[in-house]
């Protein structure tokens, strides 16, 4: 049996009274999986509340941003550096397509990447396709097709496993693919049940606790 890693990504959704209902209600129905990792990854401003809440009702779910700075720290306005957000979160995403799309080129991936790594976060790199540039310190990659992300348009579990399985070979240090696009609770099983999908990241299904409990329970 393989372990899975199931990632939400919230995006720019969820205020600190929605993200504190989601997670009440997530707990209730929530049931965790010894060969399951749960991570979600929140906006910035509510990680806090959701460490607090994890903390206290020891909820098991691990805390991820969805991105962190280039810099270390110091005069770059608007940044949260890997070393803040270590304070709270164990994963980052980095590399989207929606950041991607507002500019962030490889080499910001790879010097994201680093700086998390040097910072004891575990890098979750986003690419579209295979052929994207994983950098050297990457052990889990995201593959998400563009035209997959938002639509209701999964890609097919064989051409996803197809990509899972070069990206492995193109590069070994990576341990785990996980496949994103449209992933819901009636179509996860068929990514992760093939050989070298190892979980799934999820956007608009994991806004809902009740979604995000069933695709956990069925992936
Ligand atoms: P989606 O988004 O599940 O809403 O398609 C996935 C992602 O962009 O990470």
């Amino acid at each position: 049996m393989k372990n899975l890693l199931i990632v939400a990504n919230w995006k720019e959704n969820k205020n600190q009274k929605e993200a504190l209902d989601f997670l009440s209600e997530f707990s209730k129905v929530f049931r965790p999986r010894q060969d399951v990792k749960v991570v979600i990854c929140p906006q910035y401003l509510v990680v806090p509340t959701i460490s607090e809440f994890v903390k206290s009702n020891n909820l098991q779910v691990e805390l991820g941003v969805q991105d962190v700075s280039k810099f270390s720290g110091g005069a770059h306005t608007g940044e949260i550096s890997a070393g803040e957000a270590r304070e709270f979160v164990k994963f980052s995403i980095i590399g989207h397509s929606e950041r991607r799309a507002q500019g962030e080129t490889d080499e910001d991936v790879q010097e994201k990447v680093e700086m998390a790594v040097k910072n004891g976060i575990e890098p979750i790199v986003c690419v579209v396709n295979e052929n994207i540039l994983v950098p050297q310190e990457t052990k889990i990659v995201a593959y998400e097709p563009v035209e997959a992300i938002g639509t209701g348009n999964p890609d097919t579990p064989e051409n996803a496993e197809r990509v899972a399985s070069e990206i492995k070979s193109k590069n070994n240090q990576v341990r785990n693919v996980l496949y994103g696009g449209s992933v819901t609770s009636q179509n996860v099983r068929s990514f992760t049940e093939t050989q070298n999908i190892d979980g799934v990241l999820v956007g608009g299904a994991s806004l809902d606790p009740l979604e995000f409990a069933q695709i956990i329970e069925q992936c």
